[in-house]
Parts: C-alpha cells; structure tokens; sequence
C-alpha cells in the first residue's frame, strides 16, 4: 500500500529543498536495522549504495557487485523504511547491453527492491539516453559524476575528478546533461569544492556531494566508513563520527 504519511519523503520534496533548504541528508544502507536506525534518525535519502560490494560482501572494488545482489539488500532496507526516500545502485554491467535491458533491471529495483529512484554511473551520450528511457518508464533517477568507482579499471586508482580545467568544465557539462535527460539529483564524487559549487549553481536539480564540499544541496557518505566500520580503502575525505569496529571488538572480547 502506498505510504501517505506527510512527511514522507518524495522527490517534489527533495527538489524544492534545491531553493527552500534544508540540505538533504543522505547515508547509505544495505540491511534492515541499519535501513530504520537512519530512517529514525531523520537520514532523508537512504542510498542501497553498490559500496556494499566493498563494505559488505569483501569485494576488492564495486566491479563483481550483481543485480540479485542488491535487489536483496534494497528489499531489507525497505522494509526498515518509513519516511525516508530509498535509492537503489544500479551496479557495473546493468545497464550496459541494451535499453530494454536496463529498463528491466532498473524497475526491478522498485517492483522487488521497494525502492523510489535508482541511480546510475555517467553521462555519456549513450548514458544520457538511458536516463530518458528509464524516466519515460516512471522510474525516477539520479545521477553520478565526478569519481565513478565502477570505472576503476580505467582510472587505475580512486582520485580526485576535475582538478584540471578541461576536467572541470566536463563535469559541469555532464551535470547539465544529466539534468536535461530528467535526473531528479546529480551525485557529485571527488570533486574539487569550486567544482562542486559551480555545478551547484548551474543546475535546477540538488547536488548532493560526497567528498565534494560544502557547496552541494545535500551530502552523502558511506554509513561504515562514518561509523568508523570499514576495514578495507577509506576515501581522505571521509569524518568518523564514531569507532564501531573497536566497540564490537571490545565487545566480543568481553564476551
Ligand atoms: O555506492 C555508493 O555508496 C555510492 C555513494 C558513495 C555515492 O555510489
């Protein structure tokens, strides 16, 4: 059943906060009690981020992350959901053999998942299209520029996006492009802060940075880095706001 409570959050809601604010606060779930724990805590954008791969399931990178496998996680944080709005990662290789197939995948992401959006790497012509075939299928979708992990085996190394000009200038362009195809936010990853800001000020639609500044409409992290439970690579950028791993270990050897 359609959940019709007033402060549940939709995406006419997050745009208007682009002018009348607050900025969106936005964290990455990928299991139920984590999912109501953020819910609960007032976290307006519950991303089923493909981070799981590497916080979760011990990948090296986002690379091997599969659709079965976060169609399973999108479902538990869903059901840990009341208010806030769920978005579903549309992992390496969903949307790269045809239209029709990335349809497929992206709606599966809110017929099983319960998701309201998916988000998708890029903006590349061809990933421009698929951004208006996936809005001309009702799925709504946010963007990603700047640093995207699942290009790691181009890029040779996780790093900082749009410290050149020309760099820059691509960055503001494939936000542009990405708000004419009909995204409703545009993730910006690893990008220098007059980057970001410019970006800010160019489009319609909110930013919502991760490791990006201070100028975005909204920001984004990856929960087990923030809470200090990530064992493996931790971007420079990212605050701890607490050290879990060593809580637990602490624990578990009381115990
Ligand atoms: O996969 C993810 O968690 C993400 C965010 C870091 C933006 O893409």
């Amino acid at each position: 059943m359609t959940d019709t409570r007033d402060d549940k959050v939709t995406i006419p809601a997050l745009l208007a906060r682009k002018t009348a604010g607050p900025k969106i606060v936005c964290l990455t779930a990928y299991d139920y009690p984590t999912a109501k724990l953020l819910d609960e805590g007032g976290v307006d954008l519950i991303l089923v981020g493909d981070s799981l791969g590497m916080v979760v399931l011990g990948y090296e990178n986002t690379v091997p992350v599969t659709m079965d496998e976060m169609i399973h996680h999108t479902r538990a944080v869903s059901r840990g959901v009341r208010r806030a709005l769920v978005v579903g990662d549309m992992p390496y290789f969903s949307f790269h053999l045809s239209p029709d197939e990335t349809i497929r995948n992206a709606s599966r992401f809110l017929k099983e998942g319960g998701a309201a959006a998916v988000k998708i790497e890029g903006a590349s012509p061809k990933r421009l299209k698929l951004v208006r075939d996936m809005v001309e299928a009702e799925i709504p979708v946010m963007g990603h520029v700047g640093l995207t992990p699942q290009s790691i085996h181009h890029l040779g190394r996780f790093r900082v996006k749009g410290t050149r000009a020309d760099e820059a200038r691509r960055i503001v362009d494939d936000a542009l492009g990405l708000e004419k195809a009909g995204v409703f936010a545009v993730v910006l990853e690893s990008v220098p802060v007059e980057v970001a800001a410019e970006v800010t000020r160019t489009i319609k639609v909110p930013t919502i940075g991760i490791g990006a500044g201070p100028a975005c409409d909204g920001q984004v992290l990856v929960f087990h880095d923030v809470m200090g439970f990530t064992t493996g690579y931790m971007p420079k950028f990212v605050r701890k706001y607490a050290d879990i791993y060593a809580v637990m270990s602490g624990a578990v050897a009381a115990y």
